[in-house]
């Protein structure tokens, strides 16, 4: 009833453009079906980093049909079919489907629909006819139903988009009406796969630089497509949309874990995908680390250890730490391998709150111990010197004892004792703590301290000055006592004399205990 009069021109382009490893046959225009005598441009798309010999070859229908780039002409609907193309170095393109009418009308639509596309579909009729009302159809329900305007906008290609499009159209000429109908199925690609968020290392461990990677992959024909991504962690954005499908976190920390998650978008907008949410939880890599004394109590002379402790994750064993001391916030012993602080010789003075920290040798990590105060227990009281046998005079014994107290703890340590007179030592240490002077002479008197220590050096301590002086004028106790004594007969006989008789003490003792004496 129509006469195929129309010229079908098949040109074939060879071009070196686009990014994918197999070649990419394309459409211009980008319609999956056409009228016989409208024309329409195949290409064979290489990657442009294809090198070396590109000689095409074409098929339709799995037959090779041409060698070289040429244009075809045609009269027949027979150029209809499953075209694809290949080089020698690049494998063989997917094939695209061309169909050639010589009906009136057409419902064209692109040969392949992409996600994010705009989507355009044409309810075409032979050229030279008039046309008019026309409608649109999806899955048999009417999408459109108004005027002669071939063209429907479907717009942003979503999933939902798939279908089966149909048209209606009235169609005619001077002599004839008629209404002409054609469908198209439409698939929709997916454009970029789900993205899936990974990361690595696997486990994380405190102090591992992590890397997460927003996976996704691109349809081999879009390849060229701009994809930007995002990361979320419980919800809140960590990194903005950018061209990195990376997020990395250095040295990560126990705060870092949570519900990670990311978006893929196209630079347009038009599509976006949100990845499953991975949780992540970071591992320590040591415990606190908890500070520890030894012996316990520590007494003044011992040798006291202070050990740094905590357990490094099985999963790094072999992560070098690094340990450091202090006492009253100052330290006492800088970052070392070693876990332990060692007083050779505990004096009061090493009391203290201690702590410890614990670092990686990278820096990547550090954590501090809680506060461990530690009371050095003294083993022996500050001596006290005395005079526990008084020279009543010039030629009398005087004895000067050390007194101190050994801990209970440490009843049976051996102590030694010495003496100084002025600073000049008169007894060596020795066991006694006791200093005697056969027959006390007036040179004997003087500011006396006594040292005590412990056998092996480790305490040692002085007492405080102790002073024995003698009085001026004054070179006989027993003379002055004398005096003292007629002195008070005389006033006990006058007043005797008056009303009562009188009693008064004349004795007087010298003082002990408060650090000054005389005779
Ligand atoms: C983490 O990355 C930083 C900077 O790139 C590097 O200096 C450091 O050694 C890395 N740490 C680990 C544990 O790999
Ligand atoms: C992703 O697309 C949806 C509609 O499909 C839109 O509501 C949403 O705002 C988009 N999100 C982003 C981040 O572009």
């Amino acid at each position: 009833m129509y006469t195929e009069t129309f010229i079908f021109f098949l040109l074939l382009v060879i071009q070196k453009a686009g990014a994918a490893d197999r070649p990419v046959v394309t459409f211009t225009p980008n319609w999956n079906k056409i009228f016989t005598g409208e024309s329409i441009t195949l290409t064979c798309d290489v990657g442009s980093t294809v090198q070396g010999d590109l000689t095409y070859s074409w098929y339709r229908d799995n037959r090779k049909y041409t060698y070289t780039k040429q244009t075809i002409t045609s009269e027949k609907t027979s150029d209809s079919g499953n075209y694809w193309c290949e080089t020698r170095t690049s494998g063989r393109s997917d094939s695209v489907r061309l169909d050639v009418s010589d009906g009136l009308g057409i419902l064209q639509a692109p040969p392949r629909v992409y996600e994010g596309d705009n989507l355009i579909i044409r309810c075409h009729h032979r050229p030279g006819y008039s046309s008019g009302h026309t409608i649109f159809y999806k899955d048999n329900g009417v999408i459109r139903d108004w005027g002669p305007d071939p063209v429907l906008h479907i717009g942003n290609v979503v999933v939902r988009t798939a279908g089966k499009y149909k048209c209606n159209k009235e169609v005619g000429s001077s002599s004839w009406q008629g209404q002409y109908e054609d469908a198209v199925s439409i698939d929709v690609q997916e454009l970029f796969s789900l993205p899936q968020i990974k990361v690595t290392p696997h486990p994380v461990i405190a102090g591992d630089n992590m890397t997460l990677t927003c996976d996704t992959s691109l349809s081999s024909l879009r390849q060229m497509t701009e994809l930007q991504f995002a990361f979320y962690r419980d919800g809140r954005n960590v990194q903005e949309f950018s061209s990195s499908d990376k997020y990395g976190v250095l040295s990560a920390q126990l705060e870092d874990s949570g519900n990670y998650y990311c978006d893929v978008k196209t630079s347009n907008n038009a599509v976006n995908k949100t990845s499953k949410v991975l949780a992540i939880e970071i591992k320590e890599l040591f415990a606190t680390p908890e500070i520890k004394v030894k012996p316990f109590p520590a007494t003044e002379g011992d040798h006291m250890t202070l050990t740094c402790d905590t357990s490094l994750s099985p999963l790094r064993q072999r992560t070098e730490l690094q340990f450091a001391f202090y006492r009253d916030g100052r330290n006492v012993q800088g970052f070392s391998s070693s876990d332990k602080y060692g007083v050779l010789s505990a004096q009061l003075e090493d009391s203290g709150k201690y702590t410890c920290e614990i670092k990686t040798l990278a820096n990547s990590l550090k954590k501090m111990s809680r506060e461990l105060h530690v009371q050095i227990q003294e083993l022996i009281s500050s001596p006290e010197i005395k005079i526990t046998q008084y020279p009543a005079t010039e030629g009398d014994h005087m004895t000067l004892t050390c007194d101190t107290r050994l801990s209970p703890l440490r009843q049976r340590t051996e102590l030694q004792f010495a003496f100084y007179r002025a600073g000049r030592n008169v007894q060596e240490f020795s066991s006694s703590d006791k200093y005697g002077v056969l027959s006390a002479q007036l040179e004997d008197s003087g500011d006396y301290t006594c040292e005590v220590k412990t056998l092996t050096n480790s305490v040692k301590k002085m007492s405080q000055v102790f002073n024995v002086r003698k009085q001026d004028g004054q070179k006989d106790y027993t003379l002055q006592n004398i005096i003292r004594l007629t002195l008070s007969a005389c006033i006990l006989v006058i007043g005797s004399l008056m009303v009562f008789y009188h009693m008064r003490s004349t004795n007087r003792k010298p003082p002990v205990g408060d650090g000054t004496t005389s005779y």
